[in-house]
């Protein structure tokens, strides 16, 4: 009996232990997921919810929903959310930014992670003339369409919903597959079917362009992609950050992200795409900062400097990785690094800080350090001889050089980095 116990309890175990194997290998979104809903936050950062758990951002673990969404859980125990979006109309005040999920019947309506008084309510009392049981929702404000809207999605079915007159305006969008989640990401609107997505026009629903593309290729951040990823197309395309950027003496261009990297050499425009193991074995893969100095690229990683000397191949020097605070005078890690006008000097970003190095300097140290107030995080900067550009999220800021970027109180315009750096055309 005291066996038989004992075997039961074990299979048990080993039951629970499968079924947390299977949870975690269903919810790595590198693996090509179909997800339930995605928004924008208020700062503008996708959330991409599946079944009970949400992924932030392009890079990252699943946490459970309920964690930042405590009351999803309360009406709904099936745990999925079937739609969502941020309402974004500067002159709706009452429900601007607000993230709105349905769930069945009911709508949520959230404002700064909070649930916003009297919901959850039902979709027909809050958005008379829209479904139960959506597939999917996205905001598209004036003029992206004719009226503040939202877009509705069932099966084939499509409402465009009036947000100030309430009207529902039934359409077809003939070209579109059935959306299973739906989201506009810097004024572009995107219909995820499966893993793959189109961009899509919001008044017609016509797909322009070499579509239905790989989702995880442009809106994750994975260490491998699907076999007939396009590196290329993928890396200039993507809308994931630059960890890191510089340019050599030379004036060829390298651009780090996660496990690849892009390189454009001088006077040439094709875009060479390769994995940071095969030409930076040491390194092997997501660097934080890069920068050039006399013929050498230092790779920070971590605590880590990784030292390569520029040719073909790039040879990594004897003695290093080295630690950062006993290469550069500074504690690692760090956010970004570039060398501009002055070629001695190695300008550090740091938080929000900026440090100077003088490399002529024995031992080096991190000086000079003054307050960067325009940005909370930088992800990459490169200097050259059109100036100094600074890499936040999707977007880059041209200054004339660093001196200019710690006196600036105001943004200068900013540019996506897949189109204006990478010439991609979204
Ligand atoms: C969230 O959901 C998980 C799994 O369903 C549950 O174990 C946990 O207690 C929930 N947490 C909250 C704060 O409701
Ligand atoms: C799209 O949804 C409709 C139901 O509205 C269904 O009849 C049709 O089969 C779906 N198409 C695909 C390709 O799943
Ligand atoms: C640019 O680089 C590509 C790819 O390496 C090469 O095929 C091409 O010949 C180069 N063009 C010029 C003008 O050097």
């Amino acid at each position: 009996m005291k066996l038989l116990a004992h075997i039961l309890c074990l299979s048990l175990a080993l039951a629970w232990a499968q079924s947390q194997d299977h949870a975690l290998a269903v919810l790595d979104r590198c693996e090509g997921l179909e997800m339930d809903a995605v928004a924008v936050n208020e700062e503008g950062i996708p959330y991409f919810f599946k079944g009970d758990h949400l992924f932030k951002g392009f890079h990252g673990k699943a946490e459970l929903s309920n964690e930042s969404f405590a009351e999803l859980d309360d009406h709904h125990h099936l745990g999925h959310v079937d739609a969502a979006f941020r309402m974004h109309y500067e002159d709706n005040p009452t429900d601007h930014d607000h993230m709105f999920f349905f769930l069945d019947h009911k709508v949520f309506s959230y404002y700064q992670h909070k649930l916003e008084d009297g919901y959850p309510k039902d979709i027909s009392e809050v958005f008379p003339g829209i479904p139960n049981h959506l597939d999917a929702a996205v905001e598209c404000p004036k003029p992206e369409c004719d009226e503040d809207s939202v877009i509705f999605f069932k099966g084939d079915d499509i409402y465009h919903y009036n947000v100030r007159t309430k009207a529902v305006d039934e359409k077809e969008f003939k070209s579109m597959p059935n959306c299973t989640s739906a989201f506009r990401f810097m004024e572009h609107f995107y219909c995820f079917h499966g893993h793959l997505f189109s961009k899509f026009d919001p008044k017609t629903g016509e797909v322009h362009g070499r579509y239905p593309k790989e989702a995880r290729d442009y809106f994750m951040r994975c260490s491998k992609f699907s076999d007939d990823s396009d590196h290329v197309e993928r890396e200039r395309c993507s809308h994931v950050h630059l960890d890191a950027i510089t340019s050599d003496n030379a004036g060829n261009m390298y651009a780090f992200r996660g496990h690849h990297y892009l390189r454009k050499d001088e006077g040439n425009d094709t875009l060479k795409a390769d994995t940071i193991e095969n030409a930076f074995k040491e390194l092997h893969s997501e660097v934080d900062a890069v920068f050039s100095y006399e013929n050498h690229l230092y790779m920070i990683k971590d605590d880590h400097v990784f030292v390569y000397r520029v040719g073909e191949p790039h040879t990594h020097l004897d003695g290093y990785p080295k630690p950062v605070k006993e290469e550069l005078g500074i504690e690692g890690p760090i956010d970004a690094a570039f060398v501009c006008r002055d070629p001695q000097i190695a300008h550090i970003i740091k938080g929000q800080s900026i440090y100077d190095v003088d490399m002529n300097v024995s031992p080096r140290v991190a000086g000079n350090e003054r307050p960067l107030t325009l940005f909370k995080k930088v992800d990459a900067a490169m200097c050259n001889s059109e100036g100094l550009k600074v890499f936040v999220g999707t977007h880059y800021y041209h200054f004339e050089s660093p001196m200019i970027l710690v006196g600036s109180r105001a943004l200068p315009e900013q540019h996506r980095v897949s189109v204006a750096l990478f010439g991609c055309d979204h």
